[in-house]
């Protein structure tokens, strides 16, 4: 590879308001200690009816391209992750791009649900290791609070709004993406879901599905698939680059649920201790909680340059990975 690709800035952004478990106690039939113990979550933000995926980016992404020292005109690309864009089309990457003056950017929408800030991620640092682009803004932005069914208990305790962003940047330096792994099984769509105003009876037919626009999911299915994937896609990065579970100083799972997070740990022989979380404060967002984690844990605990990181996310798709980084900055 002519160039390595590296975290040079973070961002983060969550909407003020919170609904807590006692809000939700209010509204289905659950309790505080079901979903803590069930979940490990304790609120989650809701975007204001005014604020779309494309603010809460232009927030985060803020935050990040400070950090990373550049101006807005210096990116090449911005890809945002999301599965809740303010509009059809044009994709929310456009509306970011325009918002933040990011003149010379290209810009694009990737569309992995909760794998999205994963796949944009290695996106990204493809165009920077072939030498095409210097500095690519990637977001993990959601308002999922738009698709949730606050009647379906079962769903509607476990998702929030949020939005995580990440300027890479090329570099000659031995840090940044090292490797990463990615899958899909669309064989399994059915088991988590959203129908669109252009979904076809077909398609929701062919994964026995109903047409109302919310997330619906198996939840027991889901739980179980993740903790496989995940730990997996792990397991595979350390074992063919030569490393021990001792080795990674950080790892970053997708923020479903305390108790997959905690099996994947154990799975892979990481300690809790060394897994960043953020579920208990945002819940699920997405395509947002690994660059929120992130963000929390470089803020709180921090990172050195040359610390072992691992990314690994699940989603609807299915679709489940990791990736493997140096620490860069
Ligand atoms: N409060 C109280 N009881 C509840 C609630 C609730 N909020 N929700 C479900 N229950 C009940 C069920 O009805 C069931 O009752 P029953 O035994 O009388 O039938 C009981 O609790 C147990 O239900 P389970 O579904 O077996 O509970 P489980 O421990 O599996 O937890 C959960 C459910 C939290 C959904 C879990 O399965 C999970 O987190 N799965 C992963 C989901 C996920 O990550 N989805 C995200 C993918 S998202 C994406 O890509 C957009």
């Amino acid at each position: 590879m002519p160039f390595n690709a590296t975290i040079t800035g973070l961002g983060a952004y969550v909407p003020e308001r919170r609904l807590t478990n006692a809000d939700l106690e209010r509204m289905v039939d659950t309790s505080d200690e079901w979903i803590v113990t069930r979940t490990g979550i304790r609120e989650r933000r809701i975007a204001d009816p005014a604020e779309g995926t494309s603010h809460l980016a232009k927030r985060a992404a803020r935050e990040a391209i400070a950090q990373a020292g550049i101006e807005p005109e210096e990116l090449d690309l911005i890809i945002v992750a999301t599965s809740t864009p303010d509009l059809t089309f044009p994709p929310t990457a456009a509306l970011v791009q325009g918002g933040l003056g990011a003149k010379r950017a290209a810009a694009f929408d990737l569309n992995a649900v909760c794998s999205g800030f994963l796949q944009a991620y290695v996106t990204a640092a493809q165009f920077i290791q072939t030498g095409a682009y210097r500095h690519v803004l990637v977001i993990g932005a959601e308002t999922l609070s738009r698709i949730v069914d606050y009647e379906d208990r079962s769903t509607c305790i476990l998702f929030g709004d949020g939005a995580g962003a990440a300027v890479l940047s090329r570099t000659s330096e031995d840090v940044g993406l090292i490797d990463f792994v990615l899958h899909a099984d669309g064989t399994r769509a059915g088991l988590v879901y959203c129908p669109s105003p252009t979904s076809p009876e077909a398609t929701l037919k062919s994964i026995g599905g109903i047409a109302k626009p919310t997330i619906r999911q198996d939840g027991r299915a889901v739980f179980k698939f993740a903790v496989n994937g995940m730990s997996e896609s792990v397991l595979t990065l350390l074992e063919r680059n030569g490393l021990r579970s001792e080795d990674v100083r950080l790892l970053v799972p997708h923020q479903a649920n305390l108790r997959i997070m905690t099996a994947v740990a154990e799975r892979v022989g990481v300690p809790v201790e060394r897994t960043a979380n953020c579920i208990a404060e945002y819940g699920n967002t997405s395509a947002a909680t690994i660059p929120l984690a992130l963000h929390k844990w470089f803020h709180t605990e921090g990172l050195q340059k040359g610390d072992l990181v691992v990314f690994t996310a699940f989603a609807s798709g299915f679709l489940w990975g990791a990736a493997l980084l140096r620490w860069g900055m």
